[in-house]
């Protein structure tokens, strides 16, 4: 099984992305997993992610507060998107099982240091603070990483929290400038992907359709979460942004895009956080990303729902 930390500020689609990776044990080994702020402050991201391990029975995960804010800029967040708790839709409630002492971003670090070189891959489902304050901190682990895989940006689907930028970017466009320069490994799943990706009735149905506890709080979170892209979009239901990552590492056919050259708006008021792609190669700078845009969404929803199925 692949080794993997997944970095999270759970959020409904990110509780979806744990589950998928709890739920797939042969091909995922969960060394813990840290989280951030984004969709909600800190606080409430760590406590949602000690709510959805509990959710799935799965109370020996090592969870890990990491970082209350971007490296350079106050935090912004999407209650408009997520709900006030971050995980609105079941009913919550207070989750018993451990936070770690330990440091999100000191996790990310011991972690590559005690691992052999080149077996862990990092999954940000979220801004990428985390990772670039341990990039910083420790820059012997770079090349350390296997892989990094993760959610954010936006290219030809652009415009989630600004007309120019995907949310995980834009909340830390530092962090992710660094991130993008690192050298490492990376493929992305952005909106051009994960907007294929979406929650129809039918689909909703088939995870209560489980008849489990994790079938049916998914179900739950889901009905909440589309509710923003259907009346505000018209949408045909809510993309299910987050577990694309995760689904990428069990069944990496599901997915296709190119490898290219991603550069990183820091500066422009108008621009900030977008995610430029070479996508024509019309520069010479070098690829540094694998930018998916494509999905077999109906292959998707049945891997997630056999997954889920198995909690
Ligand atoms: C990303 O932002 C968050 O709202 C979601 O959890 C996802 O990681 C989509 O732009
Ligand atoms: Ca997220």
């Amino acid at each position: 099984a692949r080794k993997i930390i997944i970095d999270t500020d759970p959020g409904q689609d990110d509780a979806v992305a744990i589950l998928l990776a709890l739920g797939s044990p042969e091909e995922i080994d969960l060394l813990g997993l840290t989280t951030v702020a984004g969709n909600v402050p800190l606080a409430r991201t760590q406590t949602n992610a000690r709510i959805t391990c509990e959710v799935a029975g799965r109370t020996e995960v090592k969870i890990h507060a990491g970082s209350d804010a971007p490296l350079e800029r106050p935090l912004v967040t999407a209650e408009h998107v997520h709900g006030r708790s971050g995980l609105d839709g079941p009913e919550l409630f207070d989750p018993t099982m451990p936070l770690q002492d330990q440091h999100g971003v000191d996790f990310i670090i011991d972690t590559l240091r005690a691992e052999a070189p080149g077996t862990v891959t990092l999954c940000p489902l979220g801004p990428l603070t985390n990772i670039a304050a341990a990039f910083r901190r420790a820059p012997d682990i770079i090349d350390r990483v296997m892989e990094i895989v993760m959610m954010g940006g936006a290219y030809f689907e652009v415009g989630n929290i600004t007309p120019a930028a995907e949310f995980n970017i834009y909340v830390d466009p530092e962090a992710a400038r660094e991130v993008f320069a690192s050298g490492v490994t990376l493929t992305m799943m952005p909106l051009d992907v994960t907007h294929k990706a979406l929650t129809t009735r039918v689909r909703v149905e088939a995870f209560r359709n489980l008849g489990t506890r994790v079938g049916n709080f998914t179900a739950e979170m889901l009905d909440f979460f589309e509710r923003f892209d259907v009346e505000k979009y018209g949408s045909e239901g809510g993309p299910l942004h987050d577990p694309c990552v995760i689904a990428y590492l069990i069944r990496p056919e599901l997915f296709s895009g190119r490898h290219v050259n991603v550069e990183i708006e820091v500066t422009s008021p108008l621009t900030l956080g977008m995610t430029v792609a070479d996508w024509w190669g019309v520069t010479d700078r070098a690829p540094n990303a694998m930018f998916m845009n494509e999905v077999d969404a109906e292959g998707f929803f049945i891997l997630l729902t056999e997954r889920l199925g198995r909690l």
